[in-house]
């Protein structure tokens, strides 16, 4: 692991329901950007569903397979494109991997929206998640998380917004932030 490259690449980071992968979608059509799913590619790396890996090897594996997956990602494919990806609920709450995406200088967006509306959303996604069956717990494990949330360095409130203004405020801020690499060494140099 380098982490000396960089690509203008942006994280997206949020609790389950977030709307994480729809957004994350979007922007990347918006931006002409590939678009990876975290979840995703641990499953097509395993070869095996998140939630079959939750119930064979339990949730710390789960961990190491996504931290494996995350790293694949900025040292291959995010080498070669500018990209969207969606990080699954718990990437960005182990401190491991926060340090990896700082190493990388990687731009990460939270996506929030009420409780019950996340809730809602991941019951009607017909997506199974493992940490989002009991509604008690649920919401035991957005308290635990929020604060680690908070430091993103970019927030958007997705209630009652469409995924296209979602998408089109993340990609206004994308704009407005300098993305140029070679500027930033310019300055130290200086
Ligand atoms: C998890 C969220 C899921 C998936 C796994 C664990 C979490 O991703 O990574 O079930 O810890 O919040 P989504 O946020 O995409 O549902």
């Amino acid at each position: 692991m380098t982490g000396a490259h960089l690509t203008r690449s942006v994280f997206l980071i949020g609790f389950m329901g977030a709307g994480k992968s729809t957004a994350g979608r979007a922007l990347a059509t918006r931006m002409g950007w590939a678009f990876y799913d975290l979840d995703q590619v641990v499953e097509a790396r395993e070869k095996m569903s998140v939630t079959n890996i939750f119930a064979t090897s339990g949730e710390a594996r789960f961990r190491q397979l996504e931290t494996e997956a995350l790293i694949s990602l900025l040292e291959n494919e995010l080498r070669r494109s500018d990209s969207v990806v969606a990080l699954g609920g718990g990437t960005f709450v182990q401190a491991e991997n926060r340090k990896i995406l700082q190493l990388y200088d990687a731009r990460t967006v939270l996506l929030n929206a009420p409780l019950e509306e996340m809730r809602r959303r991941c019951n009607e996604s017909g997506v199974q998640r493992p940490l989002a069956q009991d509604a008690a717990k649920f919401e035991q494990l957005f308290a635990s998380r929020r604060d680690t949330y908070n430091l993103t360095d970019f927030r958007v409130e997705t209630a009652g917004k469409t995924v296209d203004d979602v998408a089109s405020e993340i990609e206004q801020w994308l704009g407005a932030r300098p993305t140029d690499r070679g500027v930033q060494k310019l300055e130290v140099r200086q």
